[in-house]
């Protein structure tokens, strides 16, 4: 097992051991649940590790997740017949690790709100300045394919070509970090717009900001944070 340190967002160290990035992932996952994002089984977390990932199981209650469930699926998509089932997702996650190198964390979710703009086909625009924390001007919402397909997984790299988020029709949203945490952080930003998102169509008076003004928000997110302490 290679055991190193590197700083965590927050500016702590954090070990990046197989070890550790495996109760990082259960963590990552009971967090999600906790906070109501993912109703019942659904939704789904990685961290890129080695030249794969290490990702949750398929179909395992939350609260009965441990650090060995969590599944080392390679680049090849191969995974050891001994332990459980990877999610049925590892192929988007896969390809969002492929389309964006410097990103290592994945969620995904079921979360309300976000579901229901992916639903009804809806991206979220730039209704709000902080819509720019997923990395630009709006958070897209990617045509529907099947679960777990090579079809839904190719839609997901487009989504996150140009972004950290997007949602995905008929089916939920996911966000992608440098880190995990930041992965975890995104996916609750982008419920929360979701929901202020809703409301706002509610009074059907929905006022977009400029694509200069959102330019300019992305650019102050860059930095946004950066010395804080925890
Ligand atoms: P898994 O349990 O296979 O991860 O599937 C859950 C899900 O949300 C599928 O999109």
């Amino acid at each position: 097992m290679t055991k190193s340190k590197t700083k965590s967002k927050s500016g702590k160290s954090k070990g990046t051991s197989e070890a550790s990035l495996r109760k990082a992932v259960v963590m990552a996952a009971r967090t999600m649940s906790a906070r109501g994002l993912s109703p019942g089984r659904s939704g789904n977390v990685s961290v890129r590790w080695r030249d794969g990932m290490l990702i949750t199981p398929t179909a395992l209650a939350y609260d009965a997740m441990k650090a060995d469930d969590i599944v080392f699926v390679a680049d090849d998509g191969t995974w050891s017949k001994s332990v459980r089932a990877p999610s049925s997702e590892w192929r988007f996650h896969q390809a969002a690790y492929r389309q964006r190198p410097d990103r290592h964390g994945v969620v995904h979710t079921h979360s309300l709100h976000a579901t229901a703009l992916a639903c009804a086909h809806k991206p979220i625009p730039a209704f709000h300045y902080m819509v720019a924390v997923a990395g630009g001007r709006d958070i897209p919402c990617v045509p529907y394919a099947t679960f777990g397909t090579e079809d839904l997984a190719r839609h997901v790299a487009q989504g996150l070509s140009e972004r950290d988020a997007c949602l995905m029709a008929n089916h939920g949203q996911i966000a992608i970090g440098s880190t995990l945490d930041a992965a975890l952080e995104l996916a609750f930003e982008v419920e929360t717009l979701a929901t202020q998102y809703v409301a706002v169509l509610g009074l059907d008076a929905v006022l977009i900001l400029s694509d200069e003004e959102m330019a300019d928000m992305v650019e102050r997110f860059k930095s946004y944070g950066k010395n804080r302490d925890g």
